[in-house]
This record gives C-alpha cells, structure tokens and sequence, in this order.
C-alpha cells in the first residue's frame, strides 16, 4: 500500500538535495568548525554559508543568526534570554494563549521567576486582536512574544502590525515562525522583528538544527554556557552537517516558495471544499483564509479525532489530531479551547497538513476514503444516534 503522508506540519521528509548537501560533512569534511587547519576550515565555510543565506532570506545581517537545536530552543533562548536580561526595565511579558509549549512553557517557567505574564485571548477564527494587545502592554512590558502561524489551525498573525506596536512602545517583539518560515515570506525589517525562531525540520531540512534572529543591539543573556562558538552566544560544537542541509533547505524554500504557496493552497481548497460537499456537519477551525497554504483543520460532529486518525492510518493515510490528544492525555487543545469551541469540538477536530510531496492523486484518494470513514465511525456513535434523533447535543456542549 502507499502510504499518504499529510502531517507536514509536525515534520517533513528531508528534501533529497539537503540529503545530498549534508553527505560530506559526516565523512570527508567532518572538521571541528573551530579549529584553524583545512578541515576545521570546510565545516567553517559551511556554517558561514548557510548563515548568509538565512539570513538574506529574512532580511538580516548574518551577525543576528545563531544556530540552534531547533524550535524549541530558540523560544527557550528568546524568551527567557530577553527576560533576563531586561528585569531591571520590568517583569510583564505579553504572549497569547494559542502558542506553541515552547513558547507557554518557558514563560510558565519565567512566572516561577518572578516575570509577570499576559495570555491575549484570539478571537472565534484564532486572531489575535491588535485592541487587546494595546491594552495590555505597561510600563513593565519588556517582551511579546507572538507566533506568526499556528501549528494546529494555521491561522496567521497579523505580525508586522504587533511588530510596529512593540516598536512603538519600545518593547522587544519575538515572534515563533517554526510553522510560517518557508511557507511565507518574512522580513524582520519591514515587520519589526526583533527576536525570531525557526526549525529545519519543518522546511525539508533535517531534525535538530534551527535558528534564532536576534536583531543587532538587543539585550539578551545566553541560554546555556560553555565555549566560544557563535560568538559565545550558543556554545556547543557546530553542528555542521545540519546546519549545511538547514542552508540548502533555505535556499530550495526561498527559489520554489511562491509558486508552492500557489500549488499547496489550491490543493488545500480542493481538500476543504471536497470534505465539506461529502461529510455533512463540519466545521472548518481556524480562519478561511489568513492560514497556511497548508493546513486544514476541521471538526467532525459525533466523532473522535484519534479514531478518525487511526481508521485513516489503517488505510495509509497518516494525519493528526494536532493536539495533546495524541499523547495519550484527554486534555482538549489549548489552542481550540482558546477559540472558544465545545470541548466535543476539539476532540473531535482533526489536522490534514499537505507539502511538497503532496499530489492531487494523493487528495483524491483522501477525499474518497475519509467519507467512508466518517459514515462507518458515526454509525457506532451513539452521540450521532442520539444527535439525529435531537435527544442529546442539541447545545453542542452536552455529551461528554
Ligand atoms: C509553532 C512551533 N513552535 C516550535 C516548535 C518546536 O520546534 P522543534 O521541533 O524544532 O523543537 C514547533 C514544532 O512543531 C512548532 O510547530
């Protein structure tokens, strides 16, 4: 059977021409990129490399990039790094309630250290209001940190409009654009980004290696400390092979990202609109259209998100709740919740996120099979028994 991948969001195969790019750096240009000899030289040359097309990518001096180990830890580093390193300025930090846990855990962390944080509600299509922001910054407020999409909705911020209000209140902006980089075109300049976080794994490029913008000038305290390496902002020894792929990830997303955008977001309404005229009673989350080219998120009445996933991957589709469901733990979705949804509606949401790799084929095929599952899955729901025949659910809110 062949298999359908459409959970691009979590992560995404390593595109063959990183695979190709990386290979040397495992074997004949393993060098220390510290060390001063021919081999020490090569790795260097390659990180170098690949900082310069990141960085001309976002619109940054290659002296504001340092690599990291990914999504997580450039938040981490963002957040409590700036926090830190500006508590004598003040101790409010502004966030939102949709964010990733890299960033809400690190600012949950920051609150045992005395910060003091904000968490802006979105609205019922997950956008943050520019209102609520306004009135929520002080004069303690050192930090916002807001993502630019969402990694289960896809909903984009407006976040050169958040970048100009921070601006304009002169405090720092990071914004987590984990999901967005390579999908959407981004400018720390024209957008006042002051701190930014991105993954490779999420752009064809390996798991392990990201990178965080941090514009000339900004306060900022080391997240973890040992030796001189990114100018003693990062410690660790490079690592160069990932950090290789990261570039040439870069560099395909920047050449394919415009007409990828086209291709992927025509596919994602052939998928919406095909799910909508086959199921009855769904509902698309998330805003219709400020959301990745990507993603597709709908909830179906009646039904379980993880039973729809797994009956998927019985037929080789692989798709996501997009939640903490996945996990084991019957925790509703933070981000869900935080749009205001019937917590039957976020466990019975699930997440379609398409790629490079995705083909009309691929759509139809997932058009055909997940009517048939759908039918089969509400035929053993007593909810949707009991919804058709309106003695239960009649609030939407009633049956779990
Ligand atoms: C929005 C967002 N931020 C951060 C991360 C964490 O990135 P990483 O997996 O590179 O640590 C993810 C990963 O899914 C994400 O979607």
């Amino acid at each position: 059977m062949k298999r359908i991948y459409l959970d691009y969001s979590a992560t995404t195969p390593v595109h063959p021409e990183v695979v190709k790019a990386m290979l040397p750096y495992f074997t004949e240009q393993f060098g220390n990129a510290s060390t001063i000899y021919s081999f020490g030289r090569e790795a260097r040359k390659a990180v170098e490399e690949a900082r310069e097309v990141f960085a001309k990518m976002i619109g940054a001096d290659q002296a504001e990039v340092i690599f990291t180990s990914g999504g997580t830890e450039a938040d981490n580093h963002a957040l409590k790094g700036v926090a830190r390193a500006n508590r004598e300025k003040g101790n409010h930090i502004i966030t939102c309630k949709i964010e990733h846990h890299a960033v809400l855990a690190p600012c949950h962390f920051l609150e045992k250290e005395g910060f003091k944080v904000t968490y802006l509600p979105v609205d019922k299509d997950g956008l943050l209001q520019l209102e609520d922001l306004k009135k929520a910054i002080t004069a303690k407020t050192i930090l916002i940190s807001v993502m630019t999409a969402n990694n289960e909705i896809g909903v984009v911020q407006p976040v050169a409009e958040i970048g100009k209000i921070a601006r304009g209140n002169n405090v720092y902006f990071h914004t987590d654009a984990v999901q967005a980089f390579g999908s959407l075109p981004i400018d720390v300049e024209k957008m006042n980004i002051d701190l930014l976080s991105v993954s490779s794994h999420k752009l064809y490029g390996p798991k392990g290696i990201g990178a965080l913008y941090i514009k000339k000038g900004t306060k900022i305290e080391n997240l973890i400390h040992g030796g001189e390496q990114e100018k003693r902002r990062r410690p660790g020894t490079e690592n160069v092979a990932g950090i290789a792929g990261f570039g040439r990830a870069c560099e395909i997303a920047n050449k394919e990202m415009k007409t990828e955008a086209v291709r992927i977001t025509a596919l994602r309404e052939k998928l919406i609109k095909g799910l909508f005229k086959a199921v009855p009673e769904v509902i698309l989350n998330g805003h219709a259209e400020k959301r990745l080219p990507n993603n597709v998120n709908i909830f179906v009445k009646y039904i379980e998100g993880e039973s729809m996933i797994l009956n998927l991957d019985l037929e080789g589709i692989c798709a996501s709740t997009g939640s903490a469901c996945t996990s084991g733990s019957l925790e509703p979705s933070h981000v869900l919740t935080a749009l205001g949804v019937p917590v039957e509606q976020s466990h019975g949401s699930i997440r379609f996120s398409l790629g490079k790799f995705t083909t009309e084929e691929e759509i139809e095929a997932v058009l055909k099979k997940f009517p048939e599952i759908v039918k089969r899955l509400r035929s053993l729901s007593p909810l949707y028994k009991q919804g058709k025949t309106g003695e239960c659910c009649k609030n939407g809110t009633a049956c779990r």
